[in-house]
């Protein structure tokens, strides 16, 4: 993934069509696109690979079995081409493991969440979050997914996993979020969903939020 507007597309539509205009449309602004559930099972997995000619693809199925299925999720994931894979921390170093073998065999990455955006989010997993980012680096993730939520929290993990792995950081806009932030916190991308899928011109929408955050890191 290259950075250049720090900005991922969270693409939770649920029309293939619709889908397909809008990271068409916004595709100069985004570095990449976050597909999850919503997207793929209204459409189909396919879905990623025909998304895939706009931008590098971000598949967030929060990935939370054991290792043997965590590993045939990610096999399907990547053979789709995706470039990435979200998982959950909480299942433990072996169920990461066997994400992160599957993503080093097709040379994809994996982000672990540590700690998720809503409210909901700071009563059990908060908790455990530092430790999930913790196991994360030591188990050669590429990244972890920290709240643009709670900037302060964002700031924690940078402090924990230095500068080692990518942070990207869900909850801008409709969550409450700022990402200019979460960027001054430490984050490497933002990611942004309702604010611009749901925005009347999402192009401008996404430019919008780009130009906070190039003013931001013109600040830093
Ligand atoms: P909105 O519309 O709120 O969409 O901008 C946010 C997107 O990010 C996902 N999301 C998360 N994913 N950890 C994750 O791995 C989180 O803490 C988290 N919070 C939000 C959400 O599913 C949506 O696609």
């Amino acid at each position: 993934m290259e950075r250049k507007t720090r900005i991922i597309l969270a693409l939770d539509v649920s029309d293939r069509e619709e889908a397909l205009k809008i990271a068409e449309d916004v595709s100069e602004f985004v570095d990449a696109i976050k597909v999850g559930y919503p997207l793929v099972l209204a459409t189909g997995l396919e879905i990623i690979r025909e998304l895939a000619e706009f931008a590098p693809i971000i598949a967030d199925f929060k990935v939370a079995d054991i290792p043997n299925t965590n590993r045939l999720i990610c096999e399907q994931v990547f053979e789709v081409g995706a470039d990435a894979v979200i998982v959950q921390g909480f299942t433990g170093r072996d169920s990461l493991d066997a994400c992160i073998e599957v993503a080093s065999e097709y040379r994809k990455d994996v982000f672990v969440v540590s700690e998720m955006s809503h409210p909901g989010g700071a009563e059990f997993l908060q908790p455990v979050g530092e430790a999930i980012a913790r196991m994360a680096a030591e188990a050669g993730a590429s990244g972890l997914v920290a709240p643009a939520t709670r900037p302060e929290r964002v700031k924690k993990i940078r402090e924990i996993v230095g500068d080692k792995l990518t942070i990207i950081s869900p909850g801008v806009g409709a969550q409450g979020g700022r990402a200019s932030n979460a960027i001054a916190a430490g984050a490497d991308w933002v990611i942004v969903g309702r604010s611009i899928y749901k925005a009347e011109l999402p192009k401008k929408a996404a430019s919008e939020i780009a130009a906070e955050i190039e003013a931001e890191l013109r600040r830093e």
